[in-house]
């Protein structure tokens, strides 16, 4: 095992790196250190064209690239000698996106002379649940391509617990709604996902219907809070199927609709509904796997997990323990899950072998 690894993470419009230290003092679960963790989004570039635009993200990806990972190094105020490997993400995601972080890793990893080591995005999202504490004397920066700030460290503060084995793992991106059973580190069954669009995809896209900004669901949160849900009724797919997977396209269709077919609604309202469908839709599908397989605990991860609304009705509902990344820095995209991952990863690649696989599942 590795002390120090360096993270990369490119799959979409956030370009991230992070250096997190491993203490061997502590026990297996425990110990992981972030020493920084930075993260460039061309997120606002994207949110003027409703969307993102492929090319575009891959052309801020190589503006970012080396900076985000000199930044980051600085941050951890180790020398390069001191890391002793790197771990990046090879796929699932944008090819372009994906290709510039690949390839910055595989030729660090042979002009340094350091192991690499290949990490699935969607496992690597898993991992923010992993990460015990956040070195004080660092910092966590999120900077956007248009603005930087620079929160400091320590205001994260410490995890209380990791998670253990067996947990559920429900994974809710902009891309992914997967349920996963993990028996151990990187030992996991696929249990079921969606059969069409993402949890976050629904309220990326249904945030557009309503007339706001991408990303859609920080925003259909924020309307969410001060409206009534239950003044608008959506219909809620796939509820009473015996498998465990998921129909979001459905949803949005039938907010297509009522904003045609009604005039008289509160967009907070509709926002509240649009929630409350999606979070009932992950909650019942979530208890139904835990119910199942017996297990005591779930852990959440991916964007959607930021939702403070979702965190608090599984927590309410499922009886069992619940896990969720400790700030929603670690819930989007980011590079300490990636380094995470990547220490309690077994492969190693050989860098020239490395191929990004926009395409790779669970
Ligand atoms: O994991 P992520 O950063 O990127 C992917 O790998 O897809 O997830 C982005 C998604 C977007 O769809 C965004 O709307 C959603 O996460 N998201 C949220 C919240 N914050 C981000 N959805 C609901 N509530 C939030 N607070
Ligand atoms: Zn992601």
């Amino acid at each position: 095992m590795y002390k120090t690894i360096l993270g990369i993470e490119t799959s979409c419009d956030e370009t991230a790196a992070a250096v997190l230290s491993f203490d061997p003092a502590q026990d297996k679960q425990k110990g992981i250190r972030i020493l920084s963790n930075i993260v460039a989004s061309s997120a606002a570039i994207q949110s003027k064209y409703g969307g993102i635009i492929p090319e575009q993200a891959a052309r801020e990806q190589l503006k970012s690239i080396i900076p985000v990972i000199q930044e980051a190094i600085n941050e951890s105020r180790l020398t390069i000698n001191e890391i002793d490997a790197i771990a990046v993400t090879f796929g699932p995601g944008l090819i372009g996106s994906l290709l510039v972080g690949v390839e910055t890793a595989k030729t660090l990893a042979l002009v340094w002379n350091k192991p690499l080591i290949p990490v699935n995005h969607l496992v690597g999202h898993f991992y923010a649940n992993f990460i015990d504490k956040v070195s004080k004397e660092g910092k966590v920066s999120e900077v956007s391509n248009e603005s930087t700030q620079n929160p400091p460290l320590d205001t994260f503060g410490t995890f209380d617990t990791s998670p253990t084995f067996p947990i559920i793992g429900l994974l809710v991106s902009g891309g992914h709604t997967d349920l996963v059973l993990f028996t151990d580190h990187n030992k996991y069954q696929y249990l079921g996902g969606t059969r069409d669009d993402a949890a976050g995809e629904c309220f990326d896209k249904c945030a557009r219907l309503l007339g706001l900004p991408y990303p859609g669901g920080p925003e259909i949160s924020k309307l969410a809070a001060t409206g009534d849900a239950s003044k608008i009724k959506l219909p809620k797919p796939m509820t009473n199927s015996k498998d465990l997977d998921f129909s979001f396209s459905g949803l949005k269709t039938a907010v297509a609709n009522y904003i045609d077919k009604n005039k008289n609604y509160k967009h907070k309202d509709l926002a509240a509904s649009i929630e409350q469908t999606i979070i009932e839709s992950l909650m019942n599908k979530t208890l139904q796997a835990v119910k199942e397989y017996g297990i005591n605990q779930v852990m959440i991860a991916g964007g959607v997990a930021a939702n403070q609304a979702l965190s608090e009705a599984l927590r309410k509902s499922l009886h069992v323990r619940v896990f969720s990344p400790s700030h929603n820095i670690f819930c989007t995209d980011n590079a300490s899950m990636i380094a995470a991952a990547g220490f309690f990863s077994e492969e190693i690649t050989k860098p020239l072998d490395l191929q990004a696989n926009p395409n790779l599942s669970l």
